[in-house]
């Protein structure tokens, strides 16, 4: 890509969709661990407790946890300069309030970010991908309690001056963009990222805006104490993005459009901006909610802006008056663009959205970004042991074409497209294996069996192609 030097290609995994070994190496439990597997039909199941006769995807994961050397050796043979994994913070801290930090799980991560540089991948590391540990939700409330935030500072530290002389890239943390106090009403959402049920909130919106605002406040001061502890540290959070555009032009649908896309960015704002935006606190002053702030937090918000943005998109949506638009409705089909094609899962296949988000990004914020997720969840049929996934080399190359136009045409400074994922893993909103998106297929069925066997697909090749001709074919 001429636009970058030094462009990062590469893919994205989270450690509770792949790693499994749930109760290896000192892990506690964390949130995902009492998610059970659903369907596009059928959203998945939060339980309490782990019922044995439940099944619970990410106790297996891909067992990357065991294999994980073998799929890097994979991912090298695709030519791969940057991997995003993320640390599963109930391995460093099992409960999560613990001052000491669990030896085996640094040891673990350090292997995989060893191996990774061994093979010249960069790591890229997700301090928070949907994990946390269950016990800061029982004892202390999740993300709404502020003393979560020190917990999650101490395990930040930990992790940042443990494996400082091997990562420069830090992510804060995965999408918590998705809860928008007053849009957001979807269990599986609220409970991917804060381990909490929308429906059993007795004031959903003054937690979610507490939630947001600690999340937000947690991620600043990260950002400050990661740039103390390396100068040479890049930090940056990573936001899903997809654009919700209008129905049509009636300009109340328009409107609407915009409020809608709009509620994904207040935390965009206050991560680059120097400032939790003042829009969204007059709301919350509107809706009687009262947010816990210290008079120091204006600093912290100050002081704590990304060096870069991460982008996750996978499709667009469309916005209509009286019609819901975001969460499970979007997820599992919802309103649909009659000028798009959509996958299995009703997600709207639009390249052209991903050109539009990153122009957007880019002159609002003016900060480097970086596609930290891009990919097609589909079902994969295999013959003779092979794999001829063309509809994923589709949607990949158009978007990877959409994306180059943004840098070469629109000069967006975008330094990497990493796709999600680029193996086969367990779905974070179905918990499902057959909704794949790897370049490697796993062999591993949705009851959980299969010889974990992996196998390259057609795409394999065509990515191996991308890597070599950085963004064109050779
Ligand atoms: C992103 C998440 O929003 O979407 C990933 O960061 C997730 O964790 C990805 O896996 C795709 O969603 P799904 O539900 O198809 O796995």
């Amino acid at each position: 890509m001429e636009g970058m030097k030094d462009f990062f290609w590469g893919g994205s995994i989270a450690a509770h969709q792949c790693e499994g070994a749930w109760q290896e190496g000192g892990k506690g439990p964390a949130i995902m661990d009492f998610v059970t597997k659903g369907s596009n039909k059928e959203p998945r199941t939060i339980t309490d407790k782990i019922d044995p006769k439940l099944d619970y995807p990410s106790h297996l994961g891909i067992d990357f946890y065991h294999h994980y050397k073998d799929d890097i050796q994979l991912f090298k043979e695709m030519g791969f300069t940057a991997l995003r994994i993320s640390i599963d913070w109930s391995r460093i801290f099992p409960k999560g309030d613990e001052h000491e930090p669990n030896q085996a799980g640094l040891a673990f991560y350090e292997r995989v970010i060893d191996e990774l540089l061994a093979n010249n991948i960069e790591p890229i590391v997700t301090l928070y991908h949907f994990e946390m540990p269950i016990h800061l939700v029982h004892a202390y409330g999740s993300w709404k309690n502020r003393q979560v935030i020190d917990f999650y500072l101490h395990y930040c530290e930990t992790v940042m001056r443990f494996y400082n002389d091997k990562v420069k890239f830090w992510v804060t943390f995965n999408e918590m963009n998705h809860l928008d106090p007053q849009s957001e009403q979807s269990d599986i959402f609220t409970y991917l990222i804060a381990g909490l049920k929308y429906s059993e909130m007795e004031n959903p919106v003054e937690d979610l805006a507490r939630i947001g605002y600690n999340m937000t406040l947690a991620g600043v001061k990260v950002v400050q104490l990661a740039r103390k502890i390396n100068p040479e540290n890049k930090i940056g959070c990573v936001f899903g993005l997809n654009p919700i555009y209008s129905y049509d032009c009636q300009p109340d649908n328009v409107l609407k459009a915009f409020f809608d896309n709009d509620q994904d960015y207040y935390q965009v704002d206050a991560m680059c901006n120097g400032k939790f935006p003042r829009y969204k606190m007059r709301q919350y002053q509107a809706l009687g909610i009262e947010l816990e702030n210290h008079p120091d937090d204006v600093e912290a918000f100050n002081k704590g802006s990304i060096d870069f943005i991460g982008l996750n998109y996978y499709m667009s949506s469309i916005s209509k008056l009286n019609t819901p638009v975001e969460g499970e409705s979007a997820l599992f089909g919802g309103l649909q663009n009659p000028y798009l094609e959509q996958s299995k899962w009703g997600w709207g296949i639009d390249p052209t959205g991903i050109r539009y988000v990153l122009n957007y990004l880019y002159r609002r914020y003016e900060l480097p970004i970086i596609i930290t997720e891009n990919g097609l969840g589909a079902v994969d049929q295999v013959e003779n042991g092979q794999i001829h996934d063309d509809y994923r080399i589709d949607y990949l190359e158009k978007h990877v074409n959409a994306v180059k136009q943004a840098v070469d045409e629109d000069y967006v400074e975008c330094f990497g497209y990493l796709t999600w994922a680029p193996i086969d893993l367990v779905s974070a909103t179905t918990g499902e294996m057959s909704k794949r998106y790897g370049f490697i297929y796993v062999d591993l069925d949705n009851q959980g069996k299969g010889s974990l066997q992996r196998y390259q697909k057609d795409s394999f090749m065509w990515y191996q192609n991308v890597i070599k001709g950085n963004g064109k074919k050779p």
